[in-house]
């Protein structure tokens, strides 16, 4: 059951392995994060730390090899892979640094992607596609498609598609990596006009300073633990154990997902 007093989200005793030649390779080794609704926070640390592999455990795209990740007190592993895509399409929206755009398609139709797929009804996916595209400053450039786009621009379409469903939670990977400081200045006012606007919980992994800077919380992570982060996370012993043969020995295994997933990057 939903519990609307739990945070919007809580990850506890968060460890993900890969198998790699053979030997599992521990690369996020007992995360617990706790945050709560409208919240903005930077996960920052050094190459390899486990940043990505945290966002993609966090956003469904990924399922832990041990430990929960919650969603209004909800253990997502308690959905099966067509409930967990639908609860994925609606619940979050993801932004990476490469933006997947799909390159035959103009800027608005990308944007309507995701609501279209959600099987919101054509018009109002335009409607909602429209405004948002306005509020990133994209209102000119609707019929352009990604190869007619500025690498700025395709970016904030990326922003704009993410939170077409009307996302809960915005998961950004290096938003603004590979975009010039004005541009990114102006992303990064974006995500705070977003987050009042929409009241949209937002985690962003990030290696500019000047947002990690700007943003109310910092959660540093350093060999798959956090090693700084002033809120203390909430997970207590009480909680429900995983479902029984959860935490096998195998594999972890990747979450299937529709086609309007962004293929994570690294
Ligand atoms: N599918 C995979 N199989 C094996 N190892 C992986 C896999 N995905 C990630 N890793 C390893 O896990 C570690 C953490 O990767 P991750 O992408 O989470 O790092 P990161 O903190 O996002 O780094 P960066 O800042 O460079 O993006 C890396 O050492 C990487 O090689
Ligand atoms: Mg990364």
């Amino acid at each position: 059951m939903m519990d609307t007093q739990a945070p919007l989200l809580r990850v506890c005793g968060l460890r993900k392995s890969f198998r790699h030649g053979g030997k599992d390779l521990p690369v996020l080794r007992g995360v617990d994060l706790t945050i709560e609704r409208g919240e903005m926070l930077a996960i920052v640390g050094l190459s390899g730390a486990g940043k990505s592999t945290l966002l993609h455990v966090i956003g469904t795209l990924d399922a832990p090899s041990e430990g929960r990740v919650e969603f209004d007190g909800v253990d997502v592993a308690r959905m099966g892979g067509r409930e967990l895509a639908a609860f994925r399409n609606r619940t979050i929206g993801f932004v990476f640094q490469f933006h997947h755009l799909l390159p035959e398609f103009n800027a608005l139709e990308n944007a309507m992607m995701p609501a279209i797929i959600g099987r919101v009804p054509p018009a109002e996916a335009r409607e909602r596609a429209l405004k948002l595209l306005g509020e990133v400053g994209l209102g000119s450039r609707l019929t352009h498609r990604p190869s007619e786009l500025s690498g700025g621009e395709q970016q904030r379409v990326a922003i704009a598609r993410a939170l077409v469903m009307e996302p809960r939670l915005l998961l950004a990977d290096e938003p603004t990596g590979n975009i010039d400081s004005t541009t990114a200045s102006g992303i990064h006012e974006l995500f705070f006009e977003l987050n009042r606007l929409h009241s949209v919980t937002m985690v962003v992994v990030t290696h500019d300073d000047r947002l990690a800077r700007k943003l109310p919380r910092r959660v540093e992570i350093r060999d798959g633990v956090i090693v700084d982060d002033a809120t203390a996370a909430a997970c207590g012993g009480a909680a429900p154990s995983p479902v029984e043969g959860s935490k096998g020995g195998e594999a972890p295994t990747e979450v299937e997902g529709p086609a309007a997933d962004p293929i994570p990057t690294g």
